[in-house]
């Protein structure tokens, strides 16, 4: 399935080298970025994807995680050719921003108020500076390897090397480069899943720290699962000093229909979303209690300032409509058992293959690492973790053989349109590829 691909006239091949020419890294996003080239898309139907090549093979990355519905669900088309029909863009707010935001604030307790912007990481942005415009602190805390966007705050050591961690106990604040070195200052970095360490940190910045940024199933951290009571723990402890806890919702809100923060009774103060609420288009929103919201209200003391073109733009709203309509509590619960079904059939693979591996996950996702080390936090992860090039092999392996995952780790979400046959093909075509790197 690769031959084209790699033959001389590939058009992927053509394509990347007229990138090059004009895009640095012939590329406008880090996370799509393939060796020796990408292979570019052509068109996607369900959970499928075909390539410029005429090849198709099953997307288990979903445009990572923000595809719940799979490509070009037919609703979500209709509803996207009937809103741009009727005009894309307009210095007036549009019906559509008011029923989306009545929809989430229905479904998730902690949504009293929501605004809407144009991408996760502009959520992020928004939800820090509302925690310090609030609090009247400037400091935040998250947790070392955690991915939450481009912001600069919230990149401070999002992946650092070994050399440059520091103590296990206090995790060195490292910046990305093009980031002033200050910014470190203002960032306190704390192991996940090592509560003494954590207390240690956040009693010793309690009078600076406006907020602790945390995501229940980190991405950046292998998706290792929080220890029981690691995060009502942290609950209890950012209350106790009045230091706000923002829930970074952007890729785990498909775990639930009330939120993930909702299936670990957890209330934040502070929450931001993404991805699906957006049905395939650009998308970020900042939500939180009315009191704390009432920040960014400019008919009252005006504290945070919220603009952007594009913000609630109606096409993107009317397709994360359409999106959560689609999305019942029965449609969050048949996508879950799948992802249930598909980790245990991992499960079995390594341990009828006597393969050293472990599956991580929850919900709609999984992530195999291929270790039996303990996993805890971010360090734990060191030598098998996103850089191994034993995954960008397997990665190659599997588009052979039909499947898209991410070259950073076996790492997948599964769309609605999928069923226990694209599950089970998944697993078989793993136990292939991984006996080829044998
Ligand atoms: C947890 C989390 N927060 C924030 C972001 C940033 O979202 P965006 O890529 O829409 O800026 C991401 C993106 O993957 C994410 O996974």
């Amino acid at each position: 399935m690769l031959a084209k691909y790699r033959g001389p006239d590939a058009l992927s091949r053509q394509l990347y080298e007229r990138a090059s020419r004009v895009m640095p890294g012939g590329n406008t996003r880090h996370s799509v970025a393939l060796a020796p080239y990408p292979i570019y898309a052509r068109s996607g139907s369900g959970c499928r994807i075909t390539d410029v090549e005429g090849e198709e093979r099953v997307d288990f990355l979903n445009n990572y995680t923000s595809l719940i519905l799979g490509h070009a669900h037919p609703q979500v088309t209709e509803a996207v050719q009937r809103r741009a029909a009727l005009g894309t863009a307009f210095t007036m707010p549009t019906p559509e921003e008011v029923e989306l935001a009545e929809l989430l604030a229905a479904r998730v307790a902690y949504v009293e108020q929501i605004r809407f912007c144009n991408s996760g990481s502009e959520a992020v942005m928004l939800a820090i500076k509302a925690a310090r415009a609030f609090t009247g602190r400037h400091k935040i805390a998250k947790f070392e390897g955690a991915y939450h966007g481009m912001y600069d705050y919230a990149e401070v050591s999002e992946g650092p090397t070994p050399d440059a961690w520091g103590e296990a106990d206090a995790p060195a604040s490292i910046t990305e480069p093009g980031t002033p070195a200050s910014v470190a200052r203002d960032v306190v970095v704390l192991p996940w899943n090592r509560p003494e360490a954590c207390r240690e940190l956040i009693e010793r910045n309690k009078n600076d720290l406006a907020a602790l940024l945390v995501d229940p199933m980190p991405l950046g951290i292998g998706m290792i699962a929080p220890r029981s009571g690691f995060l009502p723990w942290l609950r209890e402890e950012t209350k106790r000093y009045g230091i706000l806890l923002i829930a970074d919702e952007v890729l785990n809100f498909r775990l639930d229909y009330h939120g993930a923060f909702h299936t670990y009774g957890i209330t934040p103060d502070l929450a931001t979303f993404g991805k699906i609420i957006g049905g395939g288009f650009p998308v970020g929103a900042v939500a939180g209690s009315r009191v704390i919201m009432s920040v960014f209200d400019h008919t009252g003391a005006l504290k945070v300032h919220h603009g952007g073109t594009f913000n609630a733009n109606p096409v993107t709203i009317a397709a994360g409509l359409e999106t959560m309509r689609q999305m019942t509590p029965e449609a969050f619960d048949r996508l879950n058992h799948l992802g249930e079904y598909v980790r245990d059939g991992l499960r079995r693979l390594f341990r009828d293959t006597r393969r050293s591996a472990q599956v991580c996950g929850a919900g709609s996702m999984f992530l195999a690492h291929l270790t039996t080390e303990e996993l805890i936090d971010f360090r734990s992860l060191r030598g098998f973790s996103r850089t191994n090039p034993v995954y960008s092999d397997l990665c190659h392996t599997m588009l052979e053989y039909g499947f898209i995952l991410s070259p950073r780790g076996i790492f997948g979400c599964l769309s609605t349109p999928m069923g226990e046959a694209e599950l089970d093909g998944l697993v078989e075509a793993l136990g292939r590829a991984l006996s080829e790197l044998d």
